[in-house]
């Protein structure tokens, strides 16, 4: 288990304390649409707070290239502001230079200041040392709280971590622990369920987990591949020739399980004309948006045999009803043997916690994680630059 210290390592009292927030929240009209990642964010923040540091944010929103109006921070900062009350926290504009010192040298113990999209400077993305050297003037330490954007080797995730002393912060050590639970101490028999469109951008994931999980569930449009792989007609649907091959040597342990039942349609766009059908029944014109009932069973009755559970990709186009049945009904039966203290269930990426979220379960997962594509990387068993930062700091 790799080692990084964390919050209560450090005495932050009188310090100017550098932060590292994923902040990347999604927007609506200009508002925030949805503050799981910034309440996720508080338990640092007001420890930090609570302890009299200075602290200072850092947070990046969408991928701007440069000074760009449309992903200011300014309505994220109005929302941290609510959250933190009574605590003060102020919105600096800009996000390097003398403006940002000054704002620094402002800062009182227990107050936080938040700058501007750190990716409005060109060295942010760069890892550019000199950047580096300037952030590290603001800040006695740094502390990185942000493991969903730990996959970027950019300076204010990991640049500024080789010239500061380096923490990690409440969230990243929760995502941290849980993750490498599931990975490396899973309590055995484990499922993994993973969908999505693709195998060709899940095969890195597919590989690394296969050897680790006692049964892997193959769902979404990426599962046709595997089905034609073994012979099975799927009509219209969207399946890769390239990956059959590849399927094949994937199904060889027998861990793979694939629907055996599905709900089909001529179009996305006609979704009241679905219909049921055997694996082995699909119409020349029909295309597969969802698992079938038999299937739904099947996982769920494996699933009781488990005690550990990852979760990454719908089973069907959730975002379509009635292909949402399936990815719901399997993620209500994790809901409740979770409840039940049968299982650890663990969820991540970004379809993943929407799908949760649709199918009203987000909260009754043993965990999910608000990362994106560092919840895939980890998974792929890349190592993420910016907790190899934290480690080179034990
Ligand atoms: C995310 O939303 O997954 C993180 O904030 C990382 O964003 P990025 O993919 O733009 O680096």
């Amino acid at each position: 288990m790799p080692y990084f210290k964390t919050l209560d390592d450090l005495e932050p009292a009188g310090k100017y304390v550098l932060v590292r927030l994923d902040l990347n929240l999604p927007l609506q009209e200009g508002q925030v649409a949805d503050l799981t990642r910034l309440e996720r964010s508080l338990p640092t923040l007001k420890e930090l707070a609570a302890k009299k540091a200075k602290v200072i944010v850092m947070a990046h929103l969408g991928r701007p290239k440069g000074w760009n109006r449309t992903f200011t921070l300014a309505p994220i900062a109005e929302a941290l502001k609510k959250a933190m009350v009574p605590t003060p926290v102020f919105f600096c504009k800009e996000s390097q230079g003398l403006h940002v010192k000054e704002a620094i040298d402002h800062l009182k113990e227990g107050e936080i200041l938040l700058l501007e999209n750190i990716r409005f400077v060109k060295g942010e993305e760069d890892n550019d040392p000199a950047f580096a050297k300037e952030m590290a003037t603001w800040a006695n330490v740094y502390i990185n709280d942000a493991f969903s954007t730990a996959h970027r080797a950019h300076v204010s995730t990991e640049g500024v971590a080789h010239l500061l002393p380096s923490y990690a912060g409440r969230l990243m050590e929760q995502e941290l622990k849980t993750l490498e639970r599931v990975l490396e101490y899973p309590e055995a028999p484990m499922m993994a369920i993973v969908g999505g469109a693709k195998v060709s951008t899940k095969l890195p994931l597919l590989k690394n987990l296969l050897p680790k999980v006692d049964f892997l569930v193959i769902g979404g449009a990426m599962a046709n591949t595997f089905l034609a792989a073994k012979g099975y007609d799927v009509g219209a649907s969207l399946y890769e020739p390239d990956l059959m091959e590849t399927s094949l040597e994937l199904m060889k342990g027998e861990k793979v399980l694939l629907p055996v039942d599905v709900v089909v349609a001529e179009s996305l766009e006609d979704p009241k004309n679905h219909q049921h059908r055997e694996i082995s029944s699909i119409g020349p014109t029909e295309k597969i948006f969802d698992i079938g009932p038999a299937t739904i069973a099947y996982i769920l009755k494996t699933m009781q045999r488990c005690h550990t559970l990852l979760w990454n990709g719908p089973l069907g186009v959730f975002e379509v009803p009635p292909f949402d049945y399936g990815t719901n009904a399997v993620a209500q039966g994790v809901a409740r043997l979770t409840a039940e203290g049968a299982l650890l269930s663990i969820a991540g990426g970004g379809d993943t916690v929407a799908a949760l979220n649709h199918a009203g379960v987000l909260n009754d997962f043993s965990y999910v994680s608000t990362a994106g594509g560092a919840f895939l990387e980890w998974l792929e068993g890349k190592p993420l630059p910016g907790v190899k930062a934290l480690e080179g700091m034990a």
